[in-house]
């Protein structure tokens, strides 16, 4: 594996393959065994969106692993001036041993890989959020025991979480029920490649009808970032695209919730199954950690 820009890239071996190594440096991690497979390496980070998690994540996932991390703002870049991502990524390329991009363009990220020489990791691009959704696979295993015919549903607007859920939960044998509004539709060449997996994807804007059995439930902000000027008409758009007690009665009893973060109560989610589900969604969040660890060993070790 040389990048991590999309699941769309990864075969079902290679998700499980990092997931397994997600659990194993967790394991080492909580006791105290030593992992340090990135002695002496370098990682950028460029931030073009805020960030909590990702930032914090894979600055100590780097110290872990025994290398270093550079915070590198959009702000003080040149390439917030205008350099192209061209130069950017052969200049880069001299100095590190990888770059981790948080932006909106996906092109930008694959325009990395292509002009730079080294491992590039999406960090969440406006079309995926591939360190998100291995968390979130590692998180269900680990609390389900396995994620082969498990069914999951997302409720939602069709971005990025929408769209990198899709392919990961289909590649690792889920079964995925998405629902949304008709103008809010997950990326056509999501859609198009789930026309592979015949009916274990669906799609409806009946939140009931896609969260029937589910075993896992997910659901992200109604305007991401970079769409806060859309923010009034998707509140309109979105109402009753939540995972509330109605939509938890006709999952599966047992069903677990999760979120991405950052949460806005009463909007995707009420405040009440947010807090019922609040170990499975901090576990979720604690996993970016070990499972961007897992990554950044595939890719740079
Ligand atoms: N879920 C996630 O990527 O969080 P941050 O935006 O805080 O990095
Ligand atoms: N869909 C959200 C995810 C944040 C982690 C956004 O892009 O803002």
């Amino acid at each position: 594996m040389k990048h991590l820009l999309k699941m769309l890239d990864l075969s079902k071996e290679e998700i499980i393959d990092i997931l397994n190594l997600a659990d194993q440096l967790k394991y080492e991690q909580k006791n105290g065994i030593a992992h340090r497979h990135l002695e002496g390496k370098t990682l950028g980070m460029i931030f073009q969106k805020s960030s909590t998690r990702t930032r914090v994540s894979f600055e100590t996932g780097m110290y872990q692993l025994g290398g270093q991390a550079l915070f590198l703002s959009n702000r003080d870049l040149q390439i917030g001036r205008g350099e192209p991502v061209q130069d950017t990524a052969r200049v880069l390329s001299r100095y590190l041993d990888g770059i981790m991009i948080r932006t909106f363009e996906q092109k930008e990220v694959e325009d990395l890989a292509e002009y730079g020489s080294i491992p590039i990791i999406n960090g969440l691009t406006d079309f995926c959020h591939p360190c998100q959704v291995l968390a979130d696979l590692m998180t269900i295993r680990e609390h389900k025991g396995r994620l082969e015919g498990l069914k999951m549903c997302y409720i939602g607007d069709g971005n990025n979480m929408a769209n990198s859920l899709i392919v990961g939960g289909l590649k690792v044998g889920m079964d995925v029920a998405i629902a949304c509004p008709d103008d809010y539709q997950p990326d056509a060449k999501v859609l198009e490649f789930t026309k592979e997996y015949g009916d274990k994807f669906t799609m409806t804007a009946d939140v009931l009808e896609a969260a029937k059995d589910a075993d896992v439930l997910f659901t992200d902000v109604w305007a991401s970032m970079g769409q806060e000027g859309e923010a009034e008409k998707r509140k309109l758009a979105f109402a009753g695209y939540q995972i509330n007690d109605e939509v938890m009665a006709v999952a599966h009893a047992d069903a677990m919730v999760q979120h991405c973060l950052p949460a806005h109560r009463e909007e995707e989610i009420t405040a009440k199954v947010f807090e019922a589900h609040a170990d499975e969604i901090f576990d979720e969040a604690e996993n970016r950690l070990h499972a961007q660890k897992a990554v950044l060993v595939k890719v740079m070790a």
